[in-house]
């Protein structure tokens, strides 16, 4: 026991309590308390008993790791990896979790956002019937991230990182990287082909691109589905990357239409330009999407797909979109949290949510994917 905690003062990085673990909160943590304080505890689970070590603390957040567990939840399973652990990789949360139970933890914090920051009712949230989808191929949970970014020491020891730290665990095999990326390489990788449909993208490892194999054919039928383009229709695709969306938008609107494709990396427009080269009814703007609605007097679009960064669009960007009066919005979510605070800012200018679906986009992490169609009251 540390001196603090015998002296009954605040708790201290390396206090051990026994605590009873809570529910789930954003970030892959799961509550618990012990001396007056709130913990955030990873490698635990719902319902279990633990002893945790307190690995950080605030005035704001007390972070800490199970490192026993007293009574295991019947979701506990072995992590497939042995780097996950206390002190070990930082890149899964939740290899000890069975992956059904994984998706539902992912369901309720998806849940919870959507309640809490999207000020959602309990009947609206019920009836968008929310569960987060396995996608395909990769049923043990493996195998799944097409792209890695390997750390290299100033020794030249490679590996990943540790949890909230520049620490360098020597990890020499990824379980969760497809095979070919899964072991340490730092060269610079070269580009690849990725094929959706029927149509390819040739990226460098620098160009944004979703990391699941199955991920973005799994979002361009659901944003196709939600959005439900017509031939002579006007899209925005804002966040557009190397235009995924815009591609699909473009050749459902066809020749009589447009879809303007907005993106601030030039990298992110010059993929989309040598992808998307067959459809001059996508026109790609490199650009701040604020700065471009702001921009120009444009003639409101039928619909709008937007797929923000972690971060989601904020208040100025739906304001600016609001403002617009577009009757559909398709929101493609990395961050729950995100999405649900924008979700409220769009219901203040009469947006609700018509239909959500969600992804396991990420297993063995508490990342999920999440796209939402609003819909302008009325429409
Ligand atoms: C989550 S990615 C989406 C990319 C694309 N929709 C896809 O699925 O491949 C977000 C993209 O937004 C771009 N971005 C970030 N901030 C931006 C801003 N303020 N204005 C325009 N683009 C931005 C990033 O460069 C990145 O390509």
């Amino acid at each position: 026991m540390s001196q603090s905690a015998a002296n009954g003062a605040a708790l201290s990085v390396g206090d051990e309590r026994v605590v009873d673990i809570g529910t789930i909160a954003h970030g892959g943590h799961f509550i618990a308390h012990a001396d007056g304080r709130t913990l955030f505890v990873r490698h635990a689970i719902t319902g279990e008993r633990a002893r945790v070590r307190v690995t950080e603390v605030s005035s704001k957040v007390v972070r800490a790791d199970a490192i026993e567990i007293l009574e295991a939840s019947p979701d506990r399973v072995p992590a497939p990896c042995p780097w996950a652990h206390p002190g070990g990789c930082g890149g899964c949360d939740f290899q000890h979790i069975a992956l059904a139970a994984q998706r539902e933890l992912k369901a309720r914090v998806l849940t919870d956002a959507l309640r809490r920051f999207g000020r959602l009712g309990h009947a609206q949230v019920e009836a968008l019937g929310i569960e987060v989808r396995e996608l395909p191929g990769h049923p043990d949970g493996l195998h799944w991230r097409t792209r890695m970014r390997w750390a290299t020491a100033s020794d030249g020891r490679t590996g990943l990182r540790a949890h909230r730290s520049h620490e360098i665990i020597p990890v020499d095999r990824c379980l969760i990287a497809a095979v070919g990326v899964d072991v340490p390489d730092t060269a610079p990788v070269p580009k690849v082909l990725h094929t959706v449909r029927d149509r390819q993208w040739r990226l460098g490892s620098e160009d944004f691109w979703q990391v699941h194999a199955a991920l973005p054919e799994a979002l361009v039928d659901t944003v196709v589905e939600f959005a439900q383009p017509q031939p002579g229709q006007s899209w925005w695709d804002l966040y557009a990357g190397g235009g995924l969306f815009a591609a699909f938008l473009g050749e459902a609107v066809g020749a009589t239409g447009r879809v303007d494709a907005v993106e601030s990396s030039a990298h992110g427009i010059r993929v989309a330009r040598r992808a998307l080269h067959d459809l001059p009814q996508v026109r790609l703007h490199t650009s701040d999407v604020e700065a471009w609605i702001d921009a120009t007097d444009h003639d409101a679009p039928d619909g709008i797909v937007l797929d923000p960064p972690r971060a989601g669009a904020g208040p100025a960007v739906v304001s600016a979109i609001a403002a617009a009066e577009v009757p559909t919005i398709v929101y493609v979510a990395c961050d729950p949290v995100a999405l649900a605070r924008d979700i409220a800012l769009f219901a203040q200018r009469g947006y609700r949510v018509a239909a959500l679906r969600a992804f396991d986009a990420f297993p063995m992490t508490h990342h999920l994917e999440t796209v939402a169609v609003l819909r302008l009251s009325g429409e």
